[in-house]
């Protein structure tokens, strides 16, 4: 099968790999029908993993068909549409110091490939329903995998209620999604700060106000518009935070979102912190303003049957994020583009 893999920084290629096998009776094999490309990809693509020896697999947000499955799966078939999310569930998710086991690896293998095998596929797999609407559907529960999961609930870190008003941090895939969930979960106002100006357009198009940051400072354009702050502020960008000079300013939103969020206020981190990085915010303005925040990974099937059901019922679209659709051969060169803020979402479609 092909499958894209990391060969080296800023270097991915499409290799030809074994189509993986059930390894134990509780695995499916599923057989691919379309995969994203994710932000957390980038991070990988510029740390620079794999070597051109060694290529690293890569991809976690996948929708497909069972093609085979262990003796002790109980509640899927053959045949069964499923998303595949972003973490593997072996039914006792770990919340400690270790992550949740996740694709991308040479063992597990990524979802950016024709196949996949997933561990643990009864606690894991998202089903979903097929029938005439399916296929136009796809993209939409494709982001059921990750990105629409995360951007509704780092709602809930924050405290999110109806009425609230909100300042999303990144209109990137995650950002734009958390704005349109904050949307769809009747928002009063939600802001959408970012400095890549096609992002923010398409912010917009969706109800947002846009903040551009590269104008003049966020903090002062959306106190000026919220004199006692929002009540709810999200952080979709995470370590890789850049100021309005495009210098990477590590922990510049956490200290924005502090500087804008009403006392009684909350906020939610879903942009990834990993390395052990320190950073420093007033604690004086945190406690001050006696604030809440809630950070860290999002399982998708926390609330998978709430959003393919708001997906299927047609009161949710979230694809409208995706800007390309691509063949698997185009992969190198539309990571390159989405590194470079030329695609908002790119999905990976298999014949
Ligand atoms: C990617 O790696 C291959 C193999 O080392 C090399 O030939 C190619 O020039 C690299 N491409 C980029 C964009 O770095
Ligand atoms: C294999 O399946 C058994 C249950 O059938 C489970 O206890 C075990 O953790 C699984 N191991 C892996 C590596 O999937
Ligand atoms: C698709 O199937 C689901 C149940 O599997 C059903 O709830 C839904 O109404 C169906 N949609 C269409 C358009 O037939
Ligand atoms: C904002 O500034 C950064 C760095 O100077 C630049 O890369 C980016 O294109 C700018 N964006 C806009 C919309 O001006
Ligand atoms: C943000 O908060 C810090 C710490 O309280 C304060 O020093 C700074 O002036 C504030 N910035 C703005 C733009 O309000
Ligand atoms: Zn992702």
């Amino acid at each position: 099968m092909r499958a894209v893999a990391l060969i080296g920084a800023y270097n991915v290629s499409v290799i030809d790999l074994a189509v993986p096998v059930l390894q134990n009776a509780t695995d499916a094999i599923v057989r691919i029908t379309a995969s994203a490309i994710c932000g957390s990809d980038l991070h990988f693509y510029h740390q620079g993993n794999g070597s051109p020896e060694h290529p690293t697999p890569i991809g976690h947000e996948a929708i497909g068909f069972i093609e085979s499955i262990g003796d002790a799966v109980q509640s899927l078939q053959v045949g069964d549409y499923v998303v595949i999310p972003d973490n593997v569930d072996d039914g006792h998710f770990n919340f400690g110091p270790e992550l949740p086991i996740s694709y991308g690896s040479s063992e597990l293998g990524g979802c950016q490939a024709e196949y996949v095998r997933v561990p643990f596929a009864d606690d894991t797999l998202i089903p979903v329903p097929v029938n005439s609407s399916t296929d136009e559907l796809m993209l939409d529960y494709l982001l059921v995998s990750d990105i629409f999961a995360t951007g509704w609930t780092v709602l809930d870190f924050a405290g999110f209620e109806p009425g609230d008003t909100v300042a999303v941090f990144g209109a990137g895939p995650v950002g734009l999604l958390a704005a349109y969930s904050a949307m769809l979960r009747g928002v009063s106002k939600v802001y959408s700060i970012d400095h890549v100006q096609s992002r923010l357009d398409l912010a917009k198009s969706i109800g947002a106000i846009p903040i551009n940051f590269n104008s003049s400072d966020p903090v002062e354009q959306i106190l000026a518009a919220e004199p006692s702050g929002v009540t709810r502020s999200v952080d979709c960008v995470g370590y890789e935070a850049v100021n309005a000079q495009g210098e990477v300013e590590l922990g510049i939103v956490l200290r924005n979102m502090m500087n804008v969020t009403s006392r009684y206020g909350g906020i939610g981190v879903v942009g990834v912190y990993l390395g052990n990085e320190q950073l420093s915010m007033s604690m004086t303005q945190f406690w001050g303003k006696a604030l809440r925040m809630d950070s860290g990974i999002v399982l998708p099937l926390q609330h998978a049957t709430e959003l393919v059901q708001l997906i299927q019922s047609g009161r949710a679209s979230p694809s409208f994020i995706v800007s390309s659709t691509i063949g698997i051969e185009e992969a190198p060169e539309y990571y390159r583009r989405f590194d470079q803020h030329l695609e908002s979402k790119v999905v990976i479609v298999f014949p």
